[in-house]
């Protein structure tokens, strides 16, 4: 068997999958990863656009980042291999999609109940009644207002310096402890707690599987690294289950 068998192999007899994804996946939707050629961090400081403190001192500069790339992700459309994880969870008996990425992408192809570990870029939350609001297909105002409270409304992402939501980190960390295996896709592997998943699988005694165009931090510790193109990979390997 070559190595796309053997994975498809074992998530057939895992039972239970948990996958980890990455902005990696998205990258085929035309969608640009942090890091990496061509990154959204490249040429830009995350510490000045995706911080607590960078909003309280230039809202403005903050909304413009992020108004952008809800356009973008608006624009753009799941790629097959979000359609491949969706097909995977038709196939596998119990499949739990956690994610990092925020472009509701695995949503649009048709994966439900995804965990996103880091918020979306749809929903809004008002910084002063910290209502939630779900402005999809809503271009918002340079400064966005509660309609409740009128004070300034910030995008529903978990920016660096922040906690996970506790109950979208606790339903990952249940999924990973639960799954025999854990599916690492399009992920750098740098940013925690996320990244912690994979230890935290690997302590319990789990499988990890890597799908990444390039070596990352855990690449040498998995069971399988798989290096490729999601979008090429997933298929192959929903079309193998
Ligand atoms: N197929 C598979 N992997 C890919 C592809 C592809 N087509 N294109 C890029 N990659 C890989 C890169 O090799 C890299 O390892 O995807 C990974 C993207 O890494 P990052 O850009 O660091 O994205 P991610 O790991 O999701 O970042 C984690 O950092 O800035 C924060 O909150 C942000 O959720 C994000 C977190």
């Amino acid at each position: 068997m070559n190595d796309l068998e053997t994975v498809a192999s074992l998530l057939a007899k895992a039972g239970r999958v948990t996958v980890l994804t990455g902005a990696g996946v998205s990258a085929e939707s035309g969608i640009p990863t942090f890091r990496g050629l061509g990154g959204l961090w490249n040429g830009r400081d995350p510490m000045s656009l995706a911080t607590p403190q960078a909003f309280a001192a230039n809202p403005e500069l903050v909304w413009e980042f992020y108004n952008w790339r809800r356009e973008l992700v608006t624009q753009a459309e799941p790629n097959p291999g979000h359609r491949a994880l969706a097909e995977f969870s038709r196939r596998l008996t119990s499949l739990t999609l956690v994610t990092q990425n925020v472009d509701r992408l695995h949503q649009r192809a048709g994966s439900r109940d995804v965990i996103e570990l880091h918020g979306n870029l749809f929903e809004v939350r008002c910084t002063g009644c910290s209502r939630t609001f779900d402005r999809s297909g809503e271009t918002l105002p340079p400064l966005p207002r509660c309609h409740d409270c009128g004070q300034l409304l910030r995008p529903g992402v978990v920016w660096f310096g922040e906690s996970l939501p506790p109950a979208m980190w606790e339903a990952a960390e249940t999924a990973v402890r639960r799954a025999p295996l854990l599916l690492v896709i399009g992920t750098s592997a740098v940013v925690y707690p996320a990244a912690g998943l994979v230890g935290t699988a690997q302590n319990g005694g789990g499988a990890v599987i890597e799908i990444n165009l390039e070596p990352t931090p855990i690449s040498a510790t998995v069971d399988i690294a798989l290096q490729g193109k999601a979008a090429e990979i997933l298929p192959i390997l929903a079309d193998l289950l």
